[in-house]
């Protein structure tokens, strides 16, 4: 069935999830217009969409969410309908040694993309096609006990982190636009992702890099941490079916019902890099765990409930955690002039204040 193009405003759309959203969004609609705005902190880089790079659909704005007259600009120069907000502070780490940033970006920068898109929608004469689109996390709920059930829509907020709740004042502030300004606002709160062009820093990319180069693999506390992991791109399939069906003013968990505790996810790691990277320096890569100090205030376990996504949009992640644990290690093996360059002096220097 044919659809009017749309017009997208991508905030974050150099970083992780925000990338694997453009290049799926793309490859779904190459007729909607994507405008992509970044900062291009330490954590994005221009070259996770070096493939999209010339295509007459695509506009990248190098900027920050912070700068009001930049956003009025780009929503009117641009006609946005459909604002997809990516841009964040988003390490936990970072957030425990410069909280400073994270209020930044993550409060005041999504409260100025609502003032802006408000005045847009208001302009526009209140269109109910537009769109407000906030990226969440699971961590906004805290951390379970072992026999909790998963985080629901309705599971109070219990942010434990600066990030956490930093996301969670956002969450509120987009709440809050809906309640009382009726903007058409849709929220998403996704579990841990995993996949291609996740920063070097994380979990899943550290272990894979670290055992390349036969480096120490740390793992915070006793390792019993538990994290319910989603293949990157069965995040963004759930995006679109929000965008595509979800009721404005909802809210969507989503999650892939994949509770894995880090040691095991990191020894899972470690096989298939004996299986697939032949040249490791170290063998069997497991000889490199390392159990190091427990980050502060760690979070115990975070599952997600995904039925409302489910049983109201009809969306289910296509992928098991084994199948995109291969996919993740393949691409990290054959994408080394990706991440190369991102292992730079600041890098280090945010390795050894973490690590040593
Ligand atoms: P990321 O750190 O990889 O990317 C963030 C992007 O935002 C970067 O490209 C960065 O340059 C940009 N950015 C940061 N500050 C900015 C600013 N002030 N103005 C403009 N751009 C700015 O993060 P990610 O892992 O891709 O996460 C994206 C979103 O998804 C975040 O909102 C995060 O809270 C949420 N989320 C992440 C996960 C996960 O597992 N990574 C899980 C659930 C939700
Ligand atoms: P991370 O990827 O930072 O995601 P989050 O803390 O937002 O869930 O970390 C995933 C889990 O892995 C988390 O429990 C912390 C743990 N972890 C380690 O054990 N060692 C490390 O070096 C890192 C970066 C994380």
């Amino acid at each position: 069935m044919s659809r009017e193009p749309r017009k997208l405003l991508v905030t974050g759309g150099a970083g992780f999830i925000g990338s694997n959203f453009v290049h799926h969004w793309y490859s779904q609609y190459p007729g909607d217009r994507i405008v992509v705005l970044d900062a291009l902190t330490y954590a994005g880089d221009r070259q996770t969409l070096a493939d999209l790079e010339g295509k007459a659909n695509l506009r990248f704005v190098q900027g920050d969410i912070c700068d009001r007259s930049l956003v009025d600009t780009l929503l009117k120069e641009e006609a946005i309908d459909l604002l997809v907000h990516f841009a964040a502070e988003s390490h936990v780490d970072r957030s425990i040694l410069g909280p400073g940033a994270f209020v930044q970006t993550n409060v005041v920068g999504t409260f100025t993309l609502l003032e802006a898109f408000r005045q847009h929608w208001m302009l526009a004469e209140q269109p109910a096609t537009y769109r407000f689109h906030h990226i969440s996390t699971d961590e906004v709920y805290g951390s379970l006990e072992p026999d909790d059930p998963g985080f629901s829509e309705k599971t109070p907020y219990a942010p434990n982190s600066p990030y956490s709740a930093s996301k969670a004042g956002s969450d509120h502030l987009v709440r809050a636009y809906h309640h009382t300004y009726g903007l058409p606002t849709l929220m998403t709160n996704c579990s841990n992702n995993y996949g291609p062009y996740h920063f070097p820093e994380k979990l899943i990319p550290l272990i894979c890099i670290n055992i390349l180069m036969g480096k120490p693999l740390p793992v915070y506390g006793d390792g019993q941490n538990i994290r319910d992991w989603l293949y990157v791109g069965d995040h963004c399939s759930a995006v679109e079916a929000v965008i595509r069906q979800g009721t404005p003013g909802e809210t969507y968990n989503i999650g892939g019902n994949n509770e894995v505790k880090n040691i095991e996810l990191v020894e899972m790691l470690c096989e298939l890099m004996n299986e697939m990277a032949p040249e490791i320096p170290v063998r069997p890569a497991q000889s490199l765990i390392t159990f190091v100090k427990d980050r502060l205030g760690h979070d115990r376990r975070y599952a997600i409930d995904a039925t409302k996504i489910r049983t109201e949009l009809g969306w289910t992640p296509a992928e098991t955690v084994e199948g995109g644990l291969r996919r993740t290690v393949a691409w990290y093996l054959n994408h080394q002039d990706w991440w190369q360059p991102l292992l730079s002096a600041e890098y280090q220097e945010y390795y050894r204040q973490v690590y040593s």
